[in-house]
């Protein structure tokens, strides 16, 4: 049996991180659902945050006033030990990735160029103009093809094969052979990336269905706070592709119909540089209101800023928009509207990015640390994506160089494999029954439509209905392709039951939670309320139901108060 000591999953920036800072001397793999340089982190765009100081107006920038807006951004449901750990580590992190051979944009002079970014206090993201990601993912999979890490790509995760409370390995779907292979590792790392297709509208790549946290839950493991889903202000109309907030950050300006930049209204003081819940909901009221375009959009106009500037600080939007939209953002304003882009909830693990599970990690967008709380601020995924990942790559190389080997773990991954071939068989068996691309544009449409940006009782309770009817439906897919290798029908339907398990937890832990924090807003209770929800949720699957529970937020010296911008 193929076997490991630390198998990570997830070939994007958190994973490539974790693989890079494991013990070399222990056999590493990184299994990957696509070619690592086409995971989601290459769509980042904007930056990473670490408070280098080196923007003018950024002289008097440090950790700790970083640390303190991450945690008023996530409207203090941050446990704030980790979130100061985090931005401890960001400059160091910087110079590392500089000094692997990332390109960031410099300033005249040299240094690393910093632009400003919502919810910060001072210019703090670092940036290669709007490829950020793209930049740090090609960087990575260098170094870790130096380091001789062994990659399997287009092998899907369908489970986490855990026994009496330790993990024991993965089984996995490899799309080119359509074989189900059970994987066996002394210590195993999800670092799956988020979940954004749960939802119609996302920024997030069509890889994004969530499989890897939809796996750890249905292994037992907790999920912590995943009614905290972050609508990016601006993604390009029609296709919700990102529109960076480095945009803003360079200067945009967000306008309605009537030509107003209306941010005065919602943030008089930070307008366009709030942080992105904030944002999200003015754009969105904007719209409700009729002071948007066709009842759809607003505009996003950079015109301002000239050509030279867009050129080079902005090649990539301009490249979309010109592609995508068929405008030039040089002459004409960018129509956009809010849509799902991040998870701050996830698996839930500690800050040595330790699940509940033995043997079993998870860091990047999958896992919750819980640096972000109720709200992310922008800038810092890829930062948590490279600092926990690290963190992680080292922990877990602790936790083998003392771990047991485990007997029986050999049958116990060979029977879940086996078990995930009968069931593929079953549904090749059948030629008729419910068409699976139609239950997922349903659930898809449903997300969109009941757990938005405003989200109330009636509404989700509907929703958990739906999704219970969609369960139903699930039970009479049936694979209409004859072929199995690369067949995108089978993925999405192995896929579509984390989808379903996910949109039960987001729903489930946005109804349970009587209070409006950060990216959870609900019309019917509108304020926040520290004496009952200061709090994580955490829901796990037990006997084939979700159950609920909850656990304190860590309160280091920040006193959470009302947040104003
Ligand atoms: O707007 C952006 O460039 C996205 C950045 C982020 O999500 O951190």
């Amino acid at each position: 049996m193929l076997s490991h000591d630390i198998l990570i999953v997830g070939g994007g920036l958190a994973g490539l991180s974790a693989a890079l800072s494991s013990d070399p001397s222990l056999s590493v793999a990184v299994i990957s659902k696509v070619h690592p340089l086409r995971s989601h982190s290459v769509a980042a765009q904007g930056g990473i945050n670490a408070a280098l100081g080196n923007n003018p107006d950024g002289k008097d920038d440090n950790w700790e006033r970083h640390a303190f807006d991450t945690i008023k951004g996530s409207d203090y449901l941050a446990d704030q030990d980790t979130a100061e750990l985090m931005c401890q580590e960001a400059s160091l992190t910087i110079y590392e990735l500089e000094h692997l051979g990332v390109p960031f944009s410099r300033f005249p002079g040299g240094v690393i160029a910093q632009r400003p970014f919502g919810g910060a206090g001072f210019p703090r993201t670092c940036y290669a103009a709007d490829r950020t990601g793209l930049v740090i993912l090609h960087t990575l999979y260098e170094q870790s093809v130096r380091q001789n890490v062994r990659f399997y790509n287009e092998w899907l995760v369908t489970q986490l094969v855990v026994k009496d409370g330790r993990c024991l390995g993965v089984v996995v779907y490899d799309l080119e052979n359509a074989e189900f292979i059970p994987v066996q590792a002394k210590a195993v790392v999800f670092a799956t990336g988020g979940y954004g297709r749960v939802y119609m509208k996302t920024t997030n790549a069509f890889i994004n269905h969530g499989s890897g946290i939809g796996a750890a839950y249905r292994a037992g493991v907790p999920l912590k706070d995943l009614e905290f889903v972050q609508f990016h202000p601006t993604s390009l109309l029609g296709k919700n592709i990102l529109i960076t907030e480095g945009a803003r950050g360079e200067g945009g300006y967000l306008v309605n119909n009537k030509g107003r930049r209306f941010m005065e209204d919602y943030a008089p003081q930070s307008m366009e540089l709030s942080p992105r819940d904030i944002v999200a909901r003015a754009i969105q009221t904007e719209i409700d209101k009729g002071n948007g375009y066709e009842s759809q959009y607003v505009h996003l106009d950079i015109r301002h800023l000239g050509a030279e500037k867009i050129k080079k600080r902005l090649p990539g939007i301009r490249e979309i928009c010109i592609n995508f939209a068929g405008l030039d953002p040089i002459d004409t304003p960018i129509p956009i509207q809010p849509a799902q882009h991040y998870s701050m909830g996830g698996i839930d693990v500690d800050k040595n990015c330790a699940s509940a599970v033995e043997g079993f990690y998870a860091a990047g967008e999958c896992a919750c640390v819980s640096v972000h709380g109720a709200n992310r601020l922008g800038g810092n995924s890829l930062l948590d994506t490279v600092v926990f990942g690290k963190i992680a790559g080292k922990k877990i190389s602790e936790y083998v160089r003392g771990a047991n080997g485990v007997t029986d773990s050999e049958k116990n991954l060979l029977d879940a494999a086996l078990k995930f071939k009968n069931r593929v068989e079953g549904w090749r068996k059948k030629d008729s029954g419910e068409k699976f691309h139609i239950l997922m544009g349903r659930l898809k449409a449903l997300m969109n439509e009941k757990v938005g940006l405003f989200r109330n009782k009636n509404e989700l309770a509907h929703c958990l209905e739906t999704i219970q009817e969609l369960r139903e439906a699930y039970e009479h897919v049936y694979i209409s392709g004859p072929c199995l290798r690369f067949s995108q029908e089978l993925v999405n339907i192995i896929e579509y039951e984390s989808m379903l398990d996910l949109a039960e937890v987001i729903t489930l832990g946005a109804l349970n939670r009587d209070e409006t924090r950060g990216s959870h807003y609900r019309l019917d209770f509108e304020k926040r309320n520290d004496e009952e929800w200061l709090k994580h949720t955490l829901i796990t699957w037990q006997e084939g139901k979700p159950q609920i529970s909850y656990k304190d937020v860590f309160i280091g010296k920040y006193q959470p108060a009302e947040r104003k911008y």
